[in-house]
């Protein structure tokens, strides 16, 4: 593994979650593996658990750490070449990329979607200007189109709590005032894909993700026929893909309740709008995995960082 863009890079999800889960039971036993290697974490929008659980998850492997809020403190980055650098912008991240990885020997970014224009959105031009031009490996602590480390938390909680081999696992949308990148709804389809589970995708019409991103997955508008029987609900809001960045409704009547969860477990990545996304009944029920999931993103972040590091040794 060198660097560690996307769910979809994995050669075995099965492998990588089992190794996550036989490391979250012993999450000291490598602390040698990391020392004298400094993890830097670049910070171009706001977080909690991502911050705190990549940061724990390199002090368990015996990493330095250096946390930077680029976005707040960091020179604005150009991301054109050949541009007149005449206006807003004042580093190139050609320079940029390259100073940083001579003060880390991993750089983990986070990076969301503007949502004001699709094709620079999906050129993912701060990750894979890094990928391109740092000389160590860059791990996606969330871009404009995934965020892969949240995927593979929510895979290694769905395999602690699955009761069968094949659970049916639906992701709904549900309302939200602001306008949500698609990210964590991009990474939990692309997980999914490698599940063997029956998976259905509901939202309001409007809503439809990156066809290329849920090619084949099942798709059903009407949320209480989706939500049937369901053993895991994955609830995201995200915004239009189709009318790029849009709000095209926040219809009330989508947000879960604990008569609509059944006896389904409840998952969501957090942060979450308490009686706008979920009812409060829900997320201080027990079928509520939430703070399971914000506890699993070390593990995740961790095994990934383990085998970045087996590599560069
Ligand atoms: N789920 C998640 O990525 O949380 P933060 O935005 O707080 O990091």
């Amino acid at each position: 593994m060198r660097h560690f863009l996307s769910i979809t890079e994995i050669d075995s999800l099965i492998n990588l979650v089992s190794d996550a889960r036989a490391l979250k039971k012993s999450p000291f036993a490598s602390k040698d593996l990391g020392r004298n290697k400094t993890l830097g974490l670049l910070f171009f929008n706001n977080s909690l658990r991502t911050r705190l659980s990549t940061q724990k998850a390199a002090l368990n492997l015996g990493m330095d750490v250096m946390v930077m809020s680029f976005g707040k403190e960091g020179w604005a980055l150009e991301y054109q070449d050949g541009t007149i650098m005449d206006q807003g912008t004042s580093e190139h991240i050609r320079e940029a990329a390259q100073v940083v990885s001579q003060y880390c020997d991993v750089i983990a970014i986070r990076a969301f979607a503007g949502l004001k224009d699709k094709e620079k959105d999906e050129a993912e031009l701060v990750l894979n200007g890094f990928a391109t031009y740092a000389s160590v490996p860059i791990l996606n602590m969330e871009s404009s189109l995934g965020h892969p480390l949240q995927a593979l938390a929510d895979a290694i909680t769905l395999a602690e709590h699955s009761k069968n081999t094949k659970p049916k696992v639906v992701l709904s949308w549900a309302p939200h005032p602001k306008a949500l990148p698609h990210a964590v709804a991009n990474s939990f389809v692309e997980m999914m894909r490698q599940q063997q589970a029956e998976f259905i995708i509901t939202h309001p019409k409007g809503y439809e993700l990156n066809p290329a991103i849920t090619e084949g997955v099942q798709i059903e508008y009407d949320q209480n026929k989706a939500l049937k029987d369901a053993d895991f609900v994955y609830v995201k809001n995200w915004s239009s893909y189709l009318e790029y960045g849009q709000v095209l409704q926040q219809d009330p009547d989508w947000m879960i309740t604990q008569e609509k969860l059944g006896k389904a477990k409840f998952m969501h990545c957090l942060p979450v709008r308490r009686n706008v996304v979920v009812e409060d009944a829900v997320l201080d029920g027990h079928q509520s995995l939430v703070v399971e999931q914000a506890n699993n993103r070390t593990y995740s972040a961790q095994i990934v960082l383990k085998k970045i590091l087996e590599e560069i040794k």
